[in-house]
């Protein structure tokens, strides 16, 4: 009660002194040494949209009647799959996501129905005050990063890789428009893009969703689509059409050490303005009323918990006065932070904690307490939900009705309309880059016998990449992408109206010879840390795409490659084997942009031409991360680099086929962040065996989920009702007598929960009958239960029991007979380590 009162007087008095009052956050004693140190780097932008004293002044009467809680729920952005219609009722939160791959009602084919119903029913609940006593509007942000990318029909963009190939900032400003206009019809507010990673490590998973290594691209497309998102500031600004947009994530994320995610940026402050930042000046000074903070941490400080760069630098010095988002528990990952413990995160400069899972609860009370006890300033608490306030007074919240009833919602036509999809394949067409055209090979005559290969041939899902209807954008068919068109299909168009043959093959295999063979290949979809890779090498030990070029070309066939993929990778023999060679990147939901500019008309002349140009430098070696303006700069093909037709091609079908030999064997990850290509996870429960396909499965006797560890869905938690088996298999055997003959031992990082049966097996199974296993009961019971563990398990146990180590299937299973709970994170073969194994067999 006294602490209610002192705080409305608190407030009262704000709204007397306002200006003081706003910027009244208790000075620490580092602010002037921090703002000075801030100057001489970082310049003070000039931002296109004032503060309206009016505005502001509404705001501090706002402040003034609101109590701490509904404050504090302002902070607080829980996730749809864990909060319900009435927890928003209760508690008022000032906003709410949907995850990657989180759906209405939990159904991938929700309709924009269910999108505005769920959108509707969050916003009633947050004004009705009956329970919160607030009445201040919510809203909800989602991924949309290449289109509206979460709701099935949606027009998909290519990613922003091939965006920036094609180096167009008018084309990027419509494409925003476009995105805006279909979240509007869903009901959706705000979408946490653009990313503006300037991207200098092509081994991070998230390359694609960096327009370029070049800041000067980055710059300015993130001005564009900031434009486009959100409407010109005195103009349409976020007026009914438009959408709020996040610039992310702040700061460094494309720059971490090895290209790690989440991972260390240890550029100098220079370095970090002028490469990395550079996408924060553009966005800001196209009016981007939202940032999100980044999961990397620079010189080892976790951005979230920085408050030098999230206040001094952004806030104070850029002069940013929207509010700073964190990321998917982000703060969580703040030394000495957990994700329902943080007030570090605010202390630094964050204003809404994204914080999924069920940790939000918590959070809210920890923060609410945090305030109460002086920990954080309720200066600062003021400041971060002025800011909040702030954007959506800025966006029309207050005033505008429901989303069921704004302009755009409920037009479902305009969801994968002819008109965007239109926009789309402009896109793809200007996003290829042709790399090798051998006499002049395309565009091809679509009047001839044309075989399609490849498995990207006919595969939308494949074509469009991460964050597609799923995080990982894996699990999807073409019958998921209603309205698109595959690679293939553009193709085949073409052919069907000149009079040509098409023949579509998975395999290479073909009735008649064809006259040119177009194989579609490259990398299966990622998203984040899963794509991350230790070298550049395509198809590293396994290169059946490579065998695939080698038997058309040596049946005496033309071969033309369409290379999907995220980033550049080493192609080199993938590219002596080509005839004409083309990086398509990740196209999106109109594959038949790329039949239109490969694909002659029918006369044989040029139908659109390539204008695409690298905006990542393309490697000369796996090793290689060249970036234009290195001072030792030897890529394959530079920045800048496409062919048009018409031009000679330069590149040499002899380029180097040796990957220098790395003497030292590397570990086989097998589980790290995710399951690694080609092991899948399966369960076994009586006579019948399921793969695991989302982050739940069950069968008989055994359930299986994703759960964070460290960071999203790290680890799996297997719970065994009674006799099942898991394990890790491959559809084809993997040759590990390499692994064997290094003394290599089996890590796996577990925890149990302290009901462990005398036998649980864990073992490696061969094609034939050469299946090994070994009791780890004992090893489990000396482990306290409910922390974490490695077990180490040298390979020669497996040898010992029969196993044989050139054709093996699955390299790990666990089975038990009785009932168990058991989870697990890192397993990994490590070479070398058998000796200190925790079960030795070797004597
Ligand atoms: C990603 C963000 C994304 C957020 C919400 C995070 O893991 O880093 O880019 O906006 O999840 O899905
Ligand atoms: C979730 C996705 C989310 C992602 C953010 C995952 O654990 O399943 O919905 O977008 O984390 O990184």
């Amino acid at each position: 009660m006294t602490f209610r009162l002192q705080l409305s007087l608190l407030s009262i008095s704000c709204t007397l002194v306002l200006a003081a009052c706003s910027k009244a956050p208790v000075t620490p004693p580092d602010h002037a040494e921090n703002a000075n140190k801030a100057a001489a780097v970082w310049p003070q932008l000039a931002l296109p949209v004032a503060q309206d004293a009016a505005m502001e002044q509404r705001i501090s009467d706002m402040l003034a009647t609101m109590t701490l809680p509904q404050k504090v729920a302002q902070m607080i952005q829980p996730e749809i799959r864990d909060i319900s219609v009435d927890d928003m009722r209760q508690y008022g939160f000032g906003s709410y996501l949907n995850g990657g791959g989180a759906f209405p009602n939990d159904n991938k084919h929700a309709t924009p129905a269910d999108w505005i119903a769920l959108a509707e029913a969050m916003y009633q609940a947050s004004v009705d005050d009956s329970l919160d006593g607030s009445t201040i509007p919510t809203m909800w942000g989602t991924d949309a990063v290449h289109g509206h990318n979460n709701v099935i029909g949606a027009t998909l963009f290519p990613h922003n890789i091939g965006l920036g190939a094609a180096n167009n900032p008018a084309l990027i400003e419509q494409i925003a428009a476009v995105t805006a206009r279909e979240v509007m019809v869903t009901g959706i507010d705000w979408v946490f893009a653009p990313t503006v990673a300037v991207v200098r490590d092509d081994r991070w998973g998230r390359t694609y969703e960096g327009y370029s290594e070049d800041p000067a691209i980055v710059h300015d497309y993130a001005a564009a689509i900031v434009t486009g998102l959100q409407g010109a500031a005195g103009k349409d600004f976020l007026g009914a059409e438009r959408v709020i947009s996040t610039v992310k994530h702040f700061v460094g994320d494309g720059g971490t050490v090895g290209g790690d995610d989440q991972g260390d940026n240890i550029a100098s402050e220079k370095q970090l303005f002028d490469i990395h930042a550079q996408g924060y000046v553009g966005g800001l000074q196209a009016g981007a009323q939202s940032v999100m903070a980044s999961f990397n941490s620079w010189h080892g400080s976790k951005i979230h918990g920085d408050k030098y760069l999230l206040t001094d630098v952004l806030k104070d010095r850029m002069g940013f006065d929207g509010f700073v988002v964190g990321d998917w528990n982000g703060h969580g990952q703040i030394p000495g932070c957990t994700n329902d413990n943080c007030a570090q995160a605010a202390l630094a400069g964050l204003d809404v904690y994204m914080v999924p899972t069920s940790a939000w609860k918590p959070l809210y009370h920890n923060l609410i307490a945090q305030a109460e006890s002086g920990v954080i300033p309720l200066s600062r608490i003021d400041d971060a939900v002025r800011r909040i306030l702030r954007v959506k007074l800025r966006a029309g919240l207050f005033d505008k009705p429901g989303p069921a009833k704004r302009p755009l919602s409920g037009k479902t036509g305009l969801i994968g309309s002819a008109e965007h999809r239109a926009v789309a394949r402009d896109a793809v067409q200007q996003s290829l880059v042709l790399l090798k055209n051998n006499a002049k090979l395309l565009p091809l005559n679509p009047a001839q016998r044309i075989l399609v290969t490849g498995e990207g041939a006919d595969n939308i899902g494949m074509q469009s990449g991460g964050w597609t209807i799923s995080w990982q954008g894996t699990g999807n068919t073409n019958s998921d992408f209603p309205g698109g068109s595959s690679i293939y299909s553009g193709i085949q168009q073409a052919v069907d109206a000149a009079g040509g043959r098409i023949e579509l093959s998975a395999d290479g295999s073909y009735g008649t010879k064809p006259d040119v063979a177009v194989v579609v290949f490259g990398e299966q979809p990622y998203a984040e840390g899963n794509g991350d890779l230790d070298n550049l090498e395509y198809q590293r030990g396994n290169k059946t795409d490579l065998a695939l070029l080698k038997k058309l070309k040596a049946d005496g066939i033309k071969v033309v490659s369409l290379f999907i993929s995220g980033r550049p990778l080493w192609v080199n023999p993938e590219l002596n084997a080509s005839d004409a060679f083309v990086a398509v990147w990740l196209p999106g939901s109109e594959g038949a942009g790329v039949a239109d500019v490969i694909m002659a008309k029918a006369d044989g002349s040029v139908n659109v031409d390539f204008r695409g140009k690298l905006s990542f430098s393309w490697p000369a070696t796996p090793q290689q991360q060249a970036n234009v303006g290195d001072a030792d700069y030897q890529p394959l093909l530079p920045y800048g680099f496409g062919l048009r037709y018409g031009e000679q091609s330069t590149l040499s079908n002899s380029l180097n086929e040796q990957v220098a030999i790395d003497n030292s064997l590397d570990d086989l990850v097998l589980f790290e962040r995710a399951i690694k290509p080609p092991y899948q996870l399966v369960l076994h429960s009586g006579d019948s065996s399921k793969t695991m396909d989302s982050s739940v499965a069950q069968l008989g006797n055994i359930a299986v989920r994703t759960f964070d560890k460290a960071v999203q869905e790290d680890a799996r938690r297997l719970t065994f009702s009674g006799a099942a088996k898991v394990s890790l298999t491959s559809a084809f055997p993997a040759d590990l007598r390499s692994y064997a003959e290094a003394g290599s031992a089996l890590m796996v990082e577990l925890q149990h929960n302290g009901n462990v049966p005398d036998s649980v097996l864990i073992g490696m199974d061969c094609a034939q009958s050469c299946n090994s296993s070994i009791n780890i009961a004992p090893q489990l019971k000396a482990m306290a239960a409910d922390g974490w563990h490695t077990l180490s398990i040298d390979l020669a146990c497996f040898a010992q029991q029969g196993a044989d180590f050139s054709q093996i299937f699955t390299p790990l299973s666990l089975t038990t007979a009785a009932p168990l709970q058991l989870s697990f994170a890192d397993i990994r073969l490590t070479p070398a380590l058998a000796q200190s194994a925790t079960v030795q067999c070797s004597e």
